[in-house]
């Protein structure tokens, strides 16, 4: 399915800035946040829009309304929950859900801990993750999705290993993939090059 780079001016701009490693946490944070709605609308495109009678201080006119598309935000755990709050901004009538992971240091395999979804599987599902690396945690992150009965889900990402890519295309070839960049691949602990290092670690300040 789709892969779309999203390559808005102020989105390349606000990425430079959370790559360089003297990027304060306060800002990658505030970058984020920004990046996170900015994506938004990309990712909400193609949303169905339908007309709608209203009066304006002026006269009576039709005009354009999202045509009922409930959405669920769904951060993959830690670095995920950095792009919710922009994208509330934008969609203040999402729900939140919750999908906990993380990576084994040695295998880099996804470890599960947590999975917490509101009611309504018909709801469409945005699931957010910086970082697709190897695609394990996102992969993992949409199987468990399916399972529970979800079949509406957009991947929205910010750097994208092209070996993630190709994994996410290939388990998941319906789940179309948002991402800022498109990197060049991975170093020898599955980090994506060049990247932005550990965003989990640099969002939240974890790392001493
Ligand atoms: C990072 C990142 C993704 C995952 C990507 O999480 O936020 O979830 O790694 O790697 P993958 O595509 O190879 O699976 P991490 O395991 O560092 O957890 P954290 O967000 O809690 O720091
Ligand atoms: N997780 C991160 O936070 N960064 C990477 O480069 C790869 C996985």
């Amino acid at each position: 399915m789709a892969l779309h780079i999203v390559n808005h001016p102020m989105v390349q701009h606000k990425l430079t800035l959370m790559r360089k490693k003297e990027t304060s946490t306060h800002d990658f944070r505030a970058l984020l946040r920004e990046i996170g709605m900015l994506m938004g609308y990309e990712v909400t495109r193609d949303f169905p829009l339908r007309d709608i009678e209203i009066e304006t201080p002026m006269q009576k006119t039709v005009a354009k309304q999202i045509a009922s598309r409930k959405v669920v935000v769904v951060p993959i755990l830690r670095a995920g929950l950095g792009m919710v709050e922009g994208l509330l901004e934008l969609i203040p009538s999402a729900r939140v859900g919750h999908i906990g992971m993380y990576r084994n240091e040695t295998t880099h395999e996804p470890v599960f801990y947590y999975y917490r979804m509101p009611a309504g599987k018909d709801r469409t599902v945005i699931l957010t993750d910086p970082m697709l690396a190897t695609g394990g945690s996102a992969c993992d992150a949409i199987r468990r999705l399916k399972a529970d009965g979800y079949t509406q889900i957009r991947m929205m990402c910010l750097v994208a290993a092209p070996e993630g890519v190709k994994r996410l295309q290939s388990e998941h070839p319906e789940v179309e993939i948002f991402t800022a960049a498109l990197d060049n691949g991975l170093d020898e602990n599955c980090y994506i090059l060049p990247g932005l290092g550990d965003a989990g670690d640099r969002i939240f300040g974890t790392k001493f």
